[in-house]
């Protein structure tokens, strides 16, 4: 095995206001992070690692056995940190011996397809830079200072990043062991580390579950093409 994806799902989900552990609120009869192990076991044979809050560890390590069928042996989880980036770290930390392609990926973008993976890991190995999904930015961006709209920005240079996001698992190793600052995502403590990273053609399927609107979204998809 050479490559690692690391499934983030420590987080409370505040903003969702479920009253649970984001990852594990129901889309269907199935998790946010169920769904999103679907995607992953979609993929070529990866390590998967899944990131959870202490007291949801079993759950998360019965949800992912369940969803890997006859490979469980794939499976690795552990327990999360403070900060997205400190569950991160925690994932990083069990990545085994022989992966040199690390992926992370959020539990909350939940419908990511497998060949959306595929295609972040052939990139990584075809370029030997980091590469995210982006998609473009739909809306015209105002630049605003309190309620004063003050300015446009323009749209054609601007890019909205999904994940999962791949990298050279030296280059990862390395970034996260110099990082000092918090980061909203894995590129950019990559490149503030000096390391290139690529864009790619994200995924329809690959927002993020926020919002209750996001989760009613969510339940449309799935109620529309049941997996
Ligand atoms: O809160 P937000 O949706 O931006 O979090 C993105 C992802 O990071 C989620 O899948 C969440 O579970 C994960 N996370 C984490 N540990 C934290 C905070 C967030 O694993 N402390």
């Amino acid at each position: 095995i050479d490559t690692a994806i690391i499934i983030v799902a420590a987080g409370s989900g505040t903003r969702l206001g479920a009253g649970e552990p984001k990852a594990f609120v129901g889309i269907d009869h199935h998790s946010l992070l169920r769904h999103c192990l679907r995607g992953v076991f979609e993929a070529g044979p990866a390590q998967v690692i899944v990131v959870a809050p202490q007291d949801r560890a079993g759950e998360a390590l019965a949800q992912a056995y369940e969803a890997a069928g006859d490979r469980r042996e794939l499976v690795t989880t552990v327990v999360g940190g403070e900060t997205r980036q400190l569950s991160v770290a925690a994932g990083l930390s069990r990545v085994w011996p022989g992966v040199d392609v690390v992926l992370v990926h959020d539990a909350a973008r939940s419908l990511v397809p497998g060949d959306m993976i595929d295609r972040v890991v052939a990139a990584v190995r075809e370029t030997g830079h980091g590469a995210i999904p982006v998609l473009p930015v739909v809306d015209t961006l105002k630049r605003v200072d309190e309620n004063r709209v003050v300015g446009v920005v323009d749209r054609s240079e601007l890019a909205a990043a999904q994940t999962p996001q791949g990298f050279r698992r030296d280059v990862l190793d390395t970034a996260y062991a110099v990082s000092r600052e918090e980061y909203t995502d894995d590129a950019a403590l990559v490149q503030a580390a000096g390391h290139p990273v690529v864009a790619i053609e994200g995924s329809a399927r690959g927002f993020k579950i926020t919002t209750p609107a996001d989760l009613l979204r969510a339940r449309r998809i799935v109620a529309d093409a049941p997996v």
